[in-house]
């Protein structure tokens, strides 16, 4: 008696293997799996791996899932493995009712029937009412080989053909119906109609390679181009991928990448072109329900999308229907085909070597998210900016992953300070701002090693100023609220001050993921940021930012705010430098005129202050207060 295939799949997810596998095969971690010798043959040096899922011997060949492993080191059948294993997860093994048993049979009787119908059609092709649909096929480049591996078929010119060809063998027109090949005449019982006719027929398989359904394309042009068959009882078109039964295996082998095409052509072109990891969803946008099955058999998919406008758009909504789902093993690539073409035209106009630059040039989802949300986008003005500004954070935000979530707000907003920036003569022969630093985070331009524009000599005061700045901030976090902005364009000194400032951001900026309202940020908390700065390592950094001497009074915990961002500017002015400062000015005095608001006018004084204060020669170095900072 057969169980049910998602109490198998609970079952399967509920026994990781590697501790089950561990108890009789000592082994050691390899990258993202394990390996030791095999139990099932013998060996000195291990060829016997072990993934989250299934195990594989490179050396015999053994192969299968905790349930497989069960049977064979125990010596179990199948069912006694699985009573272990659910003992085990504490799950219970279902007992069938009659009504399971029923459908499970219709459903295996219905595989049969799809199967049966399949063989017939693709008989067909080969028959002289197939001709004109085989030459079709090869006109479009497909060899025998391939037709065979995908068991393409002719549909016949419909009038009950395939009804009364399967009829000897003990198919019932209303199982044809079931198997969502024939159609009821409406309001004759009894009658039917076949559902596909003068088609060329793509068998559809699940991921287990059982046929479920069949597509059929009309010969040339002519309207629908495609049809699929309706929803039965083993289809569901919004699960179903075509080519997974093959992709699944080849990705599994090592074979191929994962791929995402739009079409069946496509599938087929691709697998023809040795791709054989490419699938496609059934002439919808891919849904949810279509990337968990991918993830299922790879943690980074490649999605193959058109260049054009109406690929751009199914890029925007792919990206949209995917970030509530993403993870650190849960992500995807994105690769473009030239405009106007599919892969199958690409490979056949210019072979399968270009279609291989075009994987080459796949772009990691962070990258691919931004530059879609950058489509069309005014960034010419405050308010096109903040607008975009905010859709970036909002996107990462919708990443349910915390830490994931806060890398990608980093990684956007990196971005949009990289190219929304004015170019600053100050800034070309300076460094980057707020530029991830040392990050070799694939995609991201690195940034340019330019020389120090500070001479070393000069660079003791330019330390102090930084720590001064970074004690200000870490004890009176809250002022983020206030210069996170102008924070994020200094240009500090690489060590301490960089790490710091860079963690600084990215902490604020994950705050602004984890609390509801994005301003009000409660845990902008010295002691809370302390820790957090611990946690991550960089314990060294904050306490040569917080050692007692030479700290200015604005860094006590007891400064009132007003002082506190009077400090603050003054730092930031010295930091900043005269050039930047002036053209900051400049900057903030458009935007008081424009907005005439009272942060703008806060900025302007702020920044006079600051610049007067430069002007005056005052390092803010002098008045240090002993004893002012905290350490949490
Ligand atoms: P396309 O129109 O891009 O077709 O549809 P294609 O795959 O390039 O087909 P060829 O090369 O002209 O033969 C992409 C997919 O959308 C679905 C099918 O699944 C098709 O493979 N589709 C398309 C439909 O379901 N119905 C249609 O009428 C057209
Ligand atoms: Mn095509």
């Amino acid at each position: 008696m057969a169980l049910p295939p998602n109490f198998l799949d609970e079952l399967r997810a509920r026994t990781p293997l590697p501790p089950l596998i561990g108890r009789k095969v000592k082994l050691t971690r390899n990258g993202r799996q394990w390996k030791g010798c095999c139990p099932f043959h013998n060996e000195k040096t291990p060829s016997f791996y072990v993934y989250d899922d299934h195990y594989h011997c490179f050396g015999c060949g053994a192969h299968g899932d905790a349930i497989g492993f069960t049977m064979q080191t125990e010596g179990l059948p199948f069912r006694d493995a699985v009573e272990r294993l659910a003992g085990e997860a504490g799950l219970e093994v279902p007992q069938e009712s009659p009504r399971q048993v029923a459908r499970e049979a219709r459903a295996r009787d219905l595989h049969d029937v799809l199967q049966v119908a399949a063989e017939a059609m693709h008989r067909r092709l080969f028959s002289p009412e197939g001709r004109q649909a085989l030459d079709y096929l090869k006109n479009r480049g497909l060899t025998d080989e391939t037709i065979a591996r995908f068991g393409l078929g002719w549909s016949g010119s419909g009038r009950g053909a395939l009804a009364a060809e399967l009829k000897p063998l003990g198919i019932e027109p209303r199982q044809l119906a079931e198997a969502g090949l024939v159609k009821q005449v409406e309001g004759r019982e009894g009658t039917y109609n076949d559902f596909f006719y003068n088609r060329v027929i793509f068998p559809i398989r699940d991921r287990r390679g059982r046929i479920v359904s069949f597509g059929g394309r009309i010969l040339g042009d002519g309207q629908p181009k495609y049809l699929n068959g309706p929803e039965t009882d083993v289809f569901s078109k919004r699960r179903t991928l075509y080519g997974l039964d093959m992709a699944r295996e080849a990705v599994f082998r090592g074979k191929a990448d994962l791929i995402v095409a739009e079409g069946y052509m496509d599938v087929i072109a691709l697998h023809q072109a040795g791709f054989e990891g490419a699938v496609a969803p059934l002439g919808t946008a891919l849904t949810p329900e279509q990337m968990e099955e991918i993830w299922k058999v790879t943690p980074a998919p490649i999605l193959c999308l058109d260049a054009d406008a109406a690929g751009m758009r199914a890029a925007v909504r792919t990206a949209e229907m995917v970030l509530p789902l993403l993870g650190t093993e849960r992500t995807l690539h994105f690769a473009s085909v030239e405009s106007g073409k599919d892969p199958d035209e690409l490979i056949r106009s210019k072979g399968a070597a270009a279609f291989g630059e075009v994987l080459k040039a796949k772009k990691p989802f962070s990258i691919a998210l931004y530059d879609l949300m950058a489509l069309d986008r005014p960034l010419g003005s405050p308010e096109g900016r903040a607008a975009f500004r905010n859709d970036l954070a909002a996107a990462a935000g919708r990443i349910p992953d915390k830490a994931l979530a806060a890398e990608y707000r980093r990684a956007l907003l990196d971005r949009f300070f990289e190219t929304t920036r004015p170019q600053r003569p100050q800034r070309q022969s300076g460094g980057n701002g707020f530029a991830p630093r040392g990050g070799n985070r694939p995609g991201f331009r690195p940034p340019p090693r330019l020389p120090p524009r500070v001479p070393p000599e000069a660079s003791n005061a330019r330390m102090e100023q930084a720590r001064c700045l970074l004690a200000i901030t870490m004890t009176h976090p809250w002022i983020l609220n206030e210069v996170e902005e102008a924070f994020a364009l200094l240009d500090l000194p690489q060590g301490h001050p960089s790490v710091l400032q860079a963690a600084l951001l990215a902490w604020y900026a994950g705050l602004a993921l984890t609390e509801a309202s994005g301003d009000g940020r409660t845990s902008l908390d010295s002691g809370i940021l302390m820790t957090h700065l611990q946690a991550i390592g960089l314990d060294e950094a904050r306490n040569w930012v917080m050692r007692a001497t030479g700290l200015p009074r604005e860094a006590s915990p007891d400064a009132l705010p007003g002082e506190t961002l009077d400090g603050w500017w003054h730092f930031f002015g010295f930091l900043r430098g005269e050039g930047a400062l002036v053209e900051d000015l400049v900057a903030a005095g458009r935007d008081l005129v424009a907005a005439n608001d009272a942060a703008a006018q806060a900025r302007v004084i702020r920044l006079s202050q600051a610049l007067s204060d430069l002007r005056r020669g005052e390092t803010g170095l002098e008045n240090g207060v002993e004893g002012a900072g905290p350490i949490g």
